[in-house]
């Protein structure tokens, strides 16, 4: 999101939400000057080439998303060339040799290469779900080509991908546990936030920041964020997996440290901090060479943290936290710079690092430590983009931010529901009674031996399993309805249903401090229904096949679109009673049967489907549907296929 160019001149920025490439000048300490380039759709990454740069468009216009080569002179860009890619193009990433870029498409896990001097599309192929960050390495071994690897925002898998300057590139899923040494016995955690990843100089180890949900520390109740390390070698992960004993003895020791630890301090005079830390939401990194280090911004604490690069598990040796945010206002008390960091670059020296704050519009330069131990540095450079806050302001930073205590335990909104939205995760909500304190949240795994050792006899509501099974829905674009909200329509507005979150998302339940989350809510709520930018959807016809599928969707015979009603977001928001499925093992049997009709706007993209995720396929659920919800039995498998394809472009 944000780099530096070659000669240490200027910065570059893309700024998603103004739809625009912000140029400042180096040294930022002298008066910077400041130029805007306008994208023709929201600009994602930008990288640079030379006197070029490389920036990624997720979308132009209701067409798909493109690549653009910006000629550069001074702080000025120029379009040279716009080259059409799979809609929602994000990441981007050049060969050492600068001649070919790869990028991500997101929503339509695409992976492509562009020929820079042709201006060519070498290929695009499918990879799994929301692919996002780029490392590209030369061929292993001094073979011809390129290797790349590639992070994914929901899942622990990664992709590497091999491939040379012409023919077809070869894909491969590589298996990569999240924090293996904080899961429980014999557990591989989901991931999530796997927004980037980096290499390591020689090119022997790719970095993989991310959240293991239900990882054991500290704020368990989620996971721990925290970087997972690849050897590229033999693509072997560096931390191993730990036996029963040894784990619960390990994560015990790790969360005690880490607890003791964790009481924060800022102080402008000396942002440093030495800590082991747990990241919330980790979001971009560089490597820093001189140190061996890894800077990695985390997007919900407002901090750039400095892990060790040599490390297997580096979130768990020493490390240094910059504290980014600046000054809070005195009724919300959201910082009024610094907040949420989504971008990092470094100085040629690597001496400073530039980050870029999404909800204050400004980039932050941090002199960094020049080594082991306290030092004092400097607070802080302050550069704002010229952008003015609008009123929806106040809503983005506490949509990003994991330090609101009223709002957030340790994970923001944008934790769970990243740019609005999924985590392909089902939670578990789990009603706790400790002594005469009740309260109900969310929880990501079914460990709980950590949380008794920590929180005395805690009792769970609920037999046969943790909690009742709840998967994050899409927020973006879907919450125009004034109501019902909630898997069962619980909630009568969207402004309860963000109340009832505040306590949901957290551990121990809501904070009795009703007149400040009644404040929160209220700024959240214009932020959640028009600030969020829904996945993006190609204009086109509908193929045979797709129009053989609305014709079923809404035949009287299936009734999809009885309940699903095409001119409300495809649903009616009503509680219908369905036949229920059994409990999925690990959750308790739901004892409320109905569940809310929920809207498949972008249903293709966002798997596993019903409110317990049991079906990671829209095939999976039509096929054991029968006649549970609406009529599919009756259905040829030509007319099911149909009937997905439809539901796909919705
Ligand atoms: C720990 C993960 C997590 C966090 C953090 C989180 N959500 Fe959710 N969200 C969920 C899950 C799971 C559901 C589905 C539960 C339900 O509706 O019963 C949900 C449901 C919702 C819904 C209801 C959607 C609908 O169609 O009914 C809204 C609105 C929402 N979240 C907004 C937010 C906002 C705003 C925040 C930040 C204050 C937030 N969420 C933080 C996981 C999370
Ligand atoms: C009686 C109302 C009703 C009818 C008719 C109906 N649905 Fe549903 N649909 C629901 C409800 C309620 C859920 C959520 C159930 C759950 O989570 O257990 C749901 C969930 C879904 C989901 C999963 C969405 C997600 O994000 O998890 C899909 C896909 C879906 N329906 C498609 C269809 C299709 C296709 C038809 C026609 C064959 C259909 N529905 C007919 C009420 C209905």
């Amino acid at each position: 999101m944000i780099v530096r160019t070659p000669a240490s001149d200027a910065l570059f920025i893309a700024d998603e939400d103004h739809r625009v490439v912000h140029a400042i000048s180096l040294p930022a300490e002298v008066k910077p000057k400041r130029a805007d380039f306008t994208a023709p759709g929201a600009p994602a990454q930008v990288v640079v080439v030379g006197n070029r740069l490389l920036v990624t468009v997720r979308q132009i216009g209701q067409g798909g998303g493109a690549l653009l080569v910006l000629d550069r002179s001074g702080l000025d860009l120029k379009e040279a060339a716009r080259i059409d890619l799979p809609v929602d193009a994000w990441g981007v990433s050049v060969t050492p040799d600068d001649k070919i870029a790869l990028v991500t498409s997101a929503w339509s896990h695409q992976l492509s290469a562009i020929d820079l001097a042709t201006s060519k599309v070498l290929w695009s192929v499918d990879t799994a779900r929301e692919p996002r960050g780029i490392a590209v390495l030369p061929g292993a071994d001094g073979a011809s080509g390129y290797r790349a690897y590639v992070s994914h925002l929901v899942g622990s898998d990664v992709t590497r991908v091999d491939f040379g300057a012409s023919g077809a590139p070869t894909l491969k899923r590589v298996e990569l546990p999240a924090a293996p040494l904080l899961s429980p016995a014999n557990t591989k955690l989901p991931a999530s936030l796997g927004y980037s990843v980096v290499a390591s100089p020689r090119g022997d180890r790719a970095y993989f920041p991310r959240v293991a949900l239900g990882a054991l520390g500290p704020s368990d109740w989620f996971g721990v964020g925290g970087v997972d390390v690849l050897s590229t070698d033999h693509d072997v992960p560096r931390a191993p997996r730990r036996s029963a004993r040894a784990t619960a003895h390990f994560a015990d020791l790790v969360s005690k440290e880490m607890e003791q630890q964790s009481g924060r301090w800022l102080d402008g005079a000396n942002p440093v901090m030495s800590a082991r830390v747990a990241l919330s939401q980790p979001r971009a990194t560089v490597y820093r060479r001189k140190s061996n280090t890894l800077l990695v911004v985390d997007e919900g604490r407002n901090d750039l943290v400095e892990l060790d690069a040599l490390a297997m598990a580096p979130n768990l040796v020493s490390a240094r936290t910059y504290g980014l945010s600046k000054k809070e206002d005195q009724v919300l008390h959201l910082p009024e710079h610094g907040a949420a960091p989504q971008g990092v670059a470094l100085s040629e020296d690597e001496d400073e690092a530039y980050v870029f704050c999404r909800a204050t519009y400004d980039v932050m330069i941090i002199k960094l430590s020049p080594g082991d131990g306290y030092y004092s540095v400097p607070p802080p450079i302050v550069v704002g983009l010229g952008v003015e806050q609008d009123k929806l302001h106040a809503g983005r930073a506490l949509f990003y931010s994991a330090t609101v205590g009223d709002v957030s335990g340790g994970l923001a909104c944008a934790g769970c529901h990243p740019e609005g939205r999924d985590d392909g995760h089902t939670w578990h909500e789990v009603s706790f009674k400790n002594g005469d304190h009740k309260f109900t949240n969310f929880i990501a795994g079914t460990d709980l031996s950590s949380f008794s050792s920590r929180w005395g006899d805690i009792e769970m509501e609920g037999t046969g399993g943790v909690g009742y099974a709840r998967q994050t829905p899409i927020i973006a674009g879907r919450l125009k309805a004034a109501g019902p909200y909630g898997w069962h329509g619980e909630s009568a507005t969207l402004e309860a249903r963000l109340l009832a979150g505040f306590g949901l998302h957290r551990w121990e339940g809501g904070t009795d401090n009703k007149s400040m989350m009644g404040m929160y809510a209220r700024e959240l709520l214009p932020f959640v229904r028009e600030g969020l930018t829904p996945p993006p959807r190609v204009e086109r016809a509908l193929t045979d096949e797709e129009q053989k599928g609305r014709a079923l969707f809404e035949s009287p015979t299936t009734l999809c679109a009885t309940c699903h009603v095409p001119a409300s977001e495809y649903t009616d928001r009503n509680v219908a009673p369905l036949k229920a499925f059994p409990a999925r093992a690990g959750f308790s049997e739901d004892p409320v049967k109905g569940f809310k009709t929920p809207s498949l706007l972008h249903v293709g993209g966002s798997p596993p489907y019903l409110h317990d995720g049991r079906f990671d396929t829209l095939e999976g659920l039509i096929e054991y549907n029968q006649d549970r919800m609406g009529k599919t039995a009756q259905l040829s498998p030509d007319e099911r296929k149909a009937l997905i394809a439809f539901l796909r472009t919705l």
